[in-house]
This record gives structure tokens, sequence and C-alpha cells, in this order.
């Protein structure tokens, strides 16, 4: 049997070991997937005694995802290019091969949604690690992107790195609320404090809106407040969490599990019937 792990701080609320039981009873593969508390001073020596004593595959979450990409011996191009690890294999000659498959989850949930127009305008909230983990996969995938975020220097820095794989600008607000979007993501951490990033009325309405962040019924404060300023089409993050985790059992145990089903699953698992 196969043994994996999902490595966090804090970790109890990870949906992962669900995931991933799932994934393995749905392909017949016998695995094993725990939550692990990564150590803030030790990560670096639990994770190796961990690929020590035989583990084939880790996924990492917050805050490691820097120190797992440091950690590698290996690196897939989306890795290379969002600078973090979401995802671990341990190879037979031992070394660490570093994956980062949040940016496959995202744009394989947007097409499951017929979200991924060729060449439609996104516009991206923020300009952290959720935003710099999924820009190659977008720009791969044709999209035409403008970052905005509170600190531009971050936004411009970015752009400027991306530049090379596609159309990628950085906009103000008053710029934005001079043009129209296709779709618009949140990719801010600004919904754990239950706040958003406020934009221009017709801008939100008029868009496709996706947070990557997700809740029960997905009333995520991003998207109540889209909702509350006329968007229609709207959808958060869950998808992208199962997609980023199929990719990860792909790299693993060469199957990619159907997404549709577990999704299914969680959503109605997380419902709060009103
Ligand atoms: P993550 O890895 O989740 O992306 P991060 O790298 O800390 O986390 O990035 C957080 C993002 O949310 C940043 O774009 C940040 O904007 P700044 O670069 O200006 O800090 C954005 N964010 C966080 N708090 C915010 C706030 N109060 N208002 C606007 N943007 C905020």
């Amino acid at each position: 049997m196969n043994h994996y792990a999902v490595w966090g701080n804090p970790i109890a609320q990870s949906k992962s070991p669900r995931i991933h039981a799932l994934f393995g009873q749905q392909t017949g593969k016998a695995i094993s997937y725990v939550a692990k508390l990564g150590d803030e001073q030790q990560f670096e020596n639990q994770l190796q005694q961990f690929f020590a004593e035989g583990a084939k595959g880790a996924n990492i979450t917050a805050p490691f995802k820097e120190r797992a990409f440091a950690l590698a011996d290996l690196h897939s191009e989306s890795c290379l290019q969002a600078e973090a690890c979401n995802t671990l294999k341990r190879l037979e000659d031992g070394r660490l091969y570093a994956d980062n498959t949040d940016g496959v989850g995202l744009v394989s949930d947007l097409a499951r949604l017929g979200w991924l127009t060729p060449k439609q305008r996104v516009l991206i909230l923020g300009a952290g690690g959720a935003t710099k983990g999924v820009l190659y996969p977008l720009l791969q995938a044709g999209q035409q992107i403008t970052v905005y975020n509170r600190t531009v220097e971050k936004a411009v820095a970015l752009a400027e790195k991306f530049a090379k794989f596609g159309s990628i600008q950085t906009a103000c607000m008053a710029e934005i609320s001079e043009q129209s979007f296709d779709l618009i993501i949140n990719a801010t951490s600004l919904g754990l404090q239950g706040k958003y990033v406020e934009l221009p009325q017709q801008v939100l309405a008029q868009a496709k809106v996706y947070d990557m962040q997700y809740a029960p019924n997905m009333r995520t404060p991003f998207l109540n407040y889209a909702r509350s300023q006329g968007a229609i089409m709207c959808q958060d993050g869950l998808g992208m969490l199962v997609g980023q985790a199929a990719y990860a059992f792909k790299l693993w145990e060469d199957t990619l599990p159907e997404i549709e089903p577990v999704l299914r699953l969680l959503t109605a698992e997380m419902e709060i019937v009103t």
C-alpha cells in the first residue's frame, strides 16, 4: 500500500484525506492518506523522516509550499514558475520531485464549468502565492490576464515575470472601472477575515465570478458580495480543491480520478440546509 499525507499548519480542517480516500475507492487503489501537522522549526526534518519511512508522496499546504519547493531535487515547469510546491513525489532513486497542481486544478474546474473560453479577459484579484500558483497554467490556456493588487508593485512584478508566457498586465481600480471582463477570480486571502475587494458594480455584474476560497452553499464573503452587486454566475473553489487533488493523485498513482462525483459528494456533505 502506498502512503501519503498532507502537511500544513493548521491542518485539522483539511479535506484532502477525505478526497484522496474517495479517489482510492473510486480507482480501486489501496492507499493511506493522513493529515500531518507541520512544525514551524522542524518541517524539513519531518518531511525527510516521512519519506525515509517509505512514504511515496505528500501534499503541502500553507505555510510550507515555498519550503517544500526549496527542499525538492526536481521541479515541474508549473512548480518552477509558481516557486511553490503543493505536491511531492518520491522517485525510485529517492529524489524528491515537486509539482504544483493548483493551477491545473483551477483550469480543469473552469473547463468543467464551461468557463474556459479562449482569449477571454480575466481579472485576478491579488498578487500573492495563490495568484503566482495559477498564472502559468492560465496563460498556457490562452487567457488574457489583468492583475489587480492592493500593493501595486507586487502585481507589476508578477506581470513582468509571466509576460513571456502570454498576455498579462496590471490595472488600478480606476482602469478596471473603464474595462469589462469575462471572468473575475478572487485570489486574495481577504475572505479569511470576512472581507473582500470592492469592485465597480457594472464590472462585477457582467462577469463570471470565481472565488478560490470555498464555503458551504458557496457563501464566501466575496461571492456573497458579488451576488449582492448583481453577479449571476458565481462559483467557489471547491472544484479547484478537488481538481488539484486529482492531478496529485495522477502523479502518484498514474490514474486521473473522476473529479465530478467526488465534488458532488463533498458539496452535499458541506451543504447547510436552510
Ligand atoms: P496567499 O498565499 O493566500 O496568496 P499572500 O501571499 O499573503 O497569501 O497574499 C495575500 C493576497 O491577499 C495579497 O494579494 C494581498 O495583497 P497585498 O499584496 O497588498 O498584501 C491580499 N490581501 C490581503 N489582505 C488584504 C487587504 N486587507 N486588502 C487588500 N488585499 C489584501
